[in-house]
């Protein structure tokens, strides 16, 4: 008891510390870029360049403090999940021109493969968020070229949604700490300047609100598949 108390404390610590860390970032660079450009009358375009800059690392913390936001008010018990028949295989391709278009941006083609019909009890808005956020992974973890395929099994009475990439991968090691929040692995940060370790976190927190579960799996350097599992309507 008062070891699983301790642990949940130094959990706390050490999210608060992580925050500040992120935070803390974005802020040092926009100071600095800033202190520096003052420091001397320079040509419009410079200044150009430094609030282009400046709204890069605002967009950064923004969606870092969104997505604060939201798992702080989801472990509060805020969050509002709607509970309606939601078709997945619809959905799968109601994103599948975004998910092309996202793909585009990084050289990376998202097909979509098996799809057969599942209906689940849920938040549409929400599946939708999950789904896109594995996606973005997905690509952003592919390498030119690379492909992404996005696919929905029945199995029994669930449904197995997955997204599949040919990218960097992720060390054995390392799989059971990917839906930490804020983790990333050195791979990801390498290869990936952008990202705030937070997505999956939220993606874990929506399956397991939809009592289901996401899975994954991975070779290093030769790809990743994530699964979420749902339990399925009766038909
Ligand atoms: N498709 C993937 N391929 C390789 N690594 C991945 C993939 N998806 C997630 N990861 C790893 O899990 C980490 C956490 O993912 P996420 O919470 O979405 O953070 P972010 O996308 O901001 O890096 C990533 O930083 C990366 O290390
Ligand atoms: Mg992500």
């Amino acid at each position: 008891m008062i070891a699983r108390l301790e642990a949940s404390f130094r959990q706390v610590r050490q999210f608060s510390a992580d925050a500040s860390h992120e935070l803390r970032t974005p802020l040092t660079v926009i100071k600095g870029e800033a202190e520096l450009a003052l420091r001397r009358p320079r040509p419009a375009e410079d200044y150009r360049q430094v609030l282009e800059s400046t709204l890069e690392e605002i967009d950064r913390m923004t969606q870092i403090v969104d997505e604060l936001l939201f798992l702080s008010r989801a472990d509060l018990g805020e969050v509002a999940i709607e509970s309606l028949p939601v078709r997945l295989d619809a959905l799968v391709e109601d994103i599948q021109r975004q998910a092309a278009v996202l793909g585009q941006e990084h050289g990376v083609q998202v097909t979509v493969g098996t799809v057969e019909p599942a209906v689940v009890q849920g938040d549409e808005l929400r599946l939708r968020e999950l789904l896109l956020n594995l996606v973005d992974n997905a690509v952003k973890y592919s390498r030119p070229g690379g492909k992404v395929e996005i696919a929905l099994v029945r199995e029994g009475t669930t449904a197995r949604l997955s997204v599949t990439d040919q990218g960097i991968g992720i060390a054995p090691e390392e799989l059971g700490r990917i839906f930490d929040r804020f983790y990333r692995t050195d791979a990801a940060r390498a290869h990936a300047k952008k990202g705030t370790g937070l997505g999956l976190s939220i993606c874990k927190w929506i399956a397991e609100a939809h009592h289901g579960r996401i899975e994954a799996q991975s070779t290093m350097g030769q790809g990743s598949k994530f699964t979420v599992v749902l339990p399925v309507v009766h038909d």
